[in-house]
């Protein structure tokens, strides 16, 4: 191999691109953690959050069943989404070229992906597309599996936790925030239901990595956790 093609090969690896992997249940804190640490960094932003809501939407809208595994995983694969990072502390998602950002919020866009996440063709399509993301000078990832499969060689993986309770909290707040109709009880039925089919899917259920940092951020403010997280990624890269 001549000095050309070693050069050519290295600036293709992406291993060689960095990785913050950033997983948890809903409402952990994650999605806001992980957009502040990219705008910090100066770093891509991945939400494979979004991808499966996307996916679970636009199967809804399209009237396909949502444990039809061989026409979603057809969906996945054409399906083209985009995230434009805005001003660092939001997210523009386009799918097939319309703005999707608001309804993929919602609880029943979070349900439609919960059902099509359990499916394994589904979950298959959605690798590569989760990980062409990584591009220089590097990638925050957040969700379920970002550091158990999707980016196992990451940099650094922390595992975020909060109780059900203060989640649904957290939830309701930000849907009052943005004028949406909430019900507390109901949001945390909801992400009980949502964290048991996470949990106990045989597809890459939600569980930490065996190297990941587990951070409870219950007691902690977003600013104390991205902090946190940003100074044991600095010691981490500079080592
Ligand atoms: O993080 P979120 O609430 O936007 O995720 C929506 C659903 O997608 C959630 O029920 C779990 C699923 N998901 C997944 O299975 N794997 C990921 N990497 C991200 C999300």
């Amino acid at each position: 191999m001549n000095g050309n093609t070693d050069y050519g090969s290295r600036i293709t690896d992406h291993s060689a691109v960095p990785v913050l992997a950033i997983d948890g249940p809903s409402g952990s804190g994650k999605g806001t953690v992980g957009l502040l640490l990219a705008a910090r960094l100066g770093w891509h932003f991945l939400d494979s959050g979004a991808l499966y809501r996307a996916l679970g939407y636009a199967a809804h809208r399209a009237h396909i069943a949502l444990n039809d595994a061989a026409v979603l995983a057809g969906l996945a694969r054409e399906m083209d989404i985009r995230f434009l990072l805005q001003d660092g502390a939001s997210v523009k998602v386009l799918l097939d070229g319309a703005e999707v950002g608001e309804v993929l919020r919602t609880e029943e866009s979070g349900k439609y992906a919960s059902q099509v996440a359990s499916i394994l063709e589904v979950r298959r399509e959605l690798l590569q597309k989760q990980r062409d993301f990584r591009r220089l000078p590097g990638l925050v990832a957040d969700g379920r599996d970002m550091g158990t499969v999707v980016f196992p060689d990451a940099s650094l993986k922390i595992f975020l936790t909060a109780s059900p309770e203060l989640r649904a909290e957290r939830r309701y707040k930000q849907l009052k925030e943005k004028g949406f109709d909430a019900n507390l009880p109901r949001l945390l039925g909801e992400i009980r239901e949502r964290d048991a089919r996470d949990s106990a899917r045989a597809a890459s259920p939600l569980k930490p990595a065996a190297d990941a940092q587990i951070l409870d951020t219950s007691a902690l403010s977003i600013s104390e956790v991205v902090d946190r997280i940003y100074s044991v990624l600095a010691a981490r890269l500079s080592q």
